[in-house]
């Protein structure tokens, strides 16, 4: 095992002790605010937020629900346009106690939920000595689940996408389960529509076979809805339009430097539960998009594009580039374990060499028109991608959150969260890259591309973390001394600061205390010494997060969820008696 060494530029901090308290609590000698909460005012006429006479119009002007990826676009000296995605309702929470009937809303609450997705744009400023502080400005913008999209790449226009309300299979009313997403290289946003299999109904009553068996691989909702939207538009209900689904579960991309532009649903990229899609690029200038499907026993994807990065963030690199996306091969990951089968005995425990490491290979699926899966044409692999990358022998891993390359060291990280499934009676067992049994706690995966190269279709890979308490023996943290490191559970987002370490957002802990921000080094005798910089209050999960050298910004998703409004688990940010409201906080020395 390594020895520690002197702390790494930008993990200099004393670690913040795991806590169950109804705060944000940050490393000592920092400071935090909100940036901007829930019924905020983000465009210009937004109300001021009163939960008791909510209306759907007043929502689709503040921001949303959920807070969960936040990218930052510089936009001037001190000033960002801040992306945020908002991803799911949890209605029970955003009603006054006795007002929120489950079982019968009404037309207004439902419609206040669909404006409380999608995401927001917002300028924010960072105040001398302080954090950031939004602002109003022309850029400022919510996109919600009736925002128009375009529909591009290979399949725009698919018959799949075809339903009574668009003839043309290319215009999508809205976006929806915005989870994870990354910022580009030319300065636009990238977000992945992930659960949006939850707000379907009736998907058992289709009784053609094949559309059935590609409705239940991706877990579409069956009888009766939990939130009921289906009884306001029947968009909904898939008994009626069975293609709807099939519009969501695709990366979309926002311009937040053209408030009015459409924002486009990328069909090349493949459709399923999509956490985030970062890009690298590639040797020769193509840009490659890494992509998640969090799902137990799901998959890891990349995307090549065909042609190549114009560099720069004008409005004709933003177009040139964001076509790129369009036209290329999509890859799903195959791994393979160096160390004998029988080393992988489910515990965790290390196999004799030391390391769960090995190689892998990204299979292709589809080039433009071209499929490379038997049965599938090009067009059923970029609708129905989870079920060519089953026919391709993909491995199946626990459950890919957020995957994010180093812009430092150029290698590639992923956040498997957890897969209490992993060797259950009838379910896939263990590999040397998803080596636990039960596994509860989740792994933090890296890997580097052959040659650095990200076009590459070979890699080599190793597991950086496998999470947990330090104190028991089915964890590892990179070999670094594990008595003098912070307890981590359940990684989801991942994120770099400048001097290329490791940051991560948990999501679940199950080590009885709240979720947090850690930071962890990946180079050198530091590699692996984890550290918890900040827990969020009672009942939320960490996301978000971006760590640049003079502030962090998190957002706190559904404090208090599983809390009611007459038993509720938190009042953060607001106290007192007030709802609980997702925000964002930054956070700074000082
Ligand atoms: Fe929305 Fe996979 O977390
Ligand atoms: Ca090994
Ligand atoms: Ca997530
Ligand atoms: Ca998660």
């Amino acid at each position: 095992a390594a020895s520690p060494g002197r702390p790494v530029p930008g993990t200099d901090f004393e670690p913040v002790a795991p806590n169950t308290q109804d705060a944000l609590v940050v490393a000592k000698g920092h400071q935090q605010n909100v940036v901007i909460r829930w019924g905020d005012p983000v465009v210009g006429g937004a109300p001021k937020f009163d939960p008791a006479k909510q209306t759907a119009a007043a929502q689709a002007k503040q921001f949303g629900y959920n807070n969960d990826f936040v990218g930052l676009i510089e936009n001037g000296r001190d000033r960002w346009l801040m992306v945020v995605n908002h991803e799911y309702t949890t209605e029970v929470q955003m009603f006054p106690a006795g007002t929120y009937d489950a079982n019968n809303p009404t037309e207004e609450q439902v419609k206040i939920a669909w404006a409380a997705h999608g995401l927001s744009v917002v300028q924010v400023e960072k105040r001398r000595g302080g954090g950031l502080e939004a602002v109003s400005s022309r850029y400022n913008r919510r996109i919600t689940l009736d925002t128009e999209f375009e529909v591009r790449g290979p399949a725009a226009g698919s018959k799949y996408l075809k339903t009574s309300a668009d003839a043309s299979g290319k215009r999508v009313r809205g976006t929806q389960n915005n989870c994870s997403g990354g910022v580009t290289p030319w300065g636009t946003v990238l977000s992945g529509e992930e659960n949006f299999h939850q707000y379907f109904a009736n998907s058992d009553k289709v009784t053609d076979p094949t559309t059935q068996a590609r409705l239940k691989r991706y877990a579409i909702g069956t009888g009766t809805s939990t939130r009921k939207w289906e009884r306001f538009d029947k968009r909904w209900d898939v008994a009626q339009e069975p293609n709807e689904p099939n519009r969501f579960g695709w990366v979309v991309e926002i311009d937040p430097n053209d408030p009015d532009s459409t924002p486009v649903k990328h069909t090349a990229l493949g459709r399923f539960k999509h956490e985030a899609a970062n890009v690298k690029i590639a040797r020769d200038g193509r840009v490659v998009v890494y992509s998640g499907d969090d799902e137990r026993f799901d998959y890891i994807y990349k995307f090549v594009s065909k042609g190549k990065y114009k560099p720069g963030t004008s409005s004709l690199a933003r177009r040139h580039n964001s076509a790129l996306l369009d036209e290329g091969t999509l890859y799903v990951a195959k791994f393979k374990g160096d160390s004998p089968a029988a080393e992988i005995d489910g515990t965790g425990k290390l196999p004799a060499d030391g390391e769960f490491d090995g190689t892998g290979e990204w299979i292709a699926l589809a080039s433009g028109d071209k499929s490379f899966v038997d049965g599938f044409t090009a067009e059923e692999v970029y609708v129905f991608t989870r079920l060519a990358a089953d026919k391709a022998g993909a491995t199946k891993m626990d459950r890919p959150e957020d995957i994010e390359p180093n812009p430092v060291n150029g290698r590639i990280y992923a956040a498997l969260t957890n897969n209490t499934d992993r060797g259950a009676a009838g379910k896939a067992g263990v590999d040397e890259v998803n080596p636990r049994n039960g596994n509860k706690n989740g792994h933090v995966l890296e890997w580097e591309e052959d040659h650095g190269d990200a076009a590459s279709t070979k890699f080599s890979w190793r597991l950086l973390l496998v999470c947990g308490d330090p104190a028991t023996a089915d964890t590892y943290f990179g070999g670094f001394p594990k008595d003098q490191v912070s307890p981590i559970s359940c990684p989801d987002n991942v994120a770099f600061d400048p001097y290329g370490n490791l940051w991560i957002s948990t999501d679940g802990n199950t080590l009885g205390s709240n979720d947090g921000l850690f930071s962890v080094p990946v180079e050198g005798p530091e590699r692996g010494h984890v550290k918890q910089f900040l827990t969020v209050p009672y009942g939320a999960e960490t996301c978000g997060p971006v760590v640049t050298g003079d502030f962090v910004v998190v957002a706190v998703q559904h404090p208090g969820e599983n809390g009611t409004p007459t038993a509720p688990t938190s009042h953060w940010p607001d106290g007192g008696n007030s709802l609980a409201r997702p925000a964002v906080a930054s956070v700074w020395r000082g």
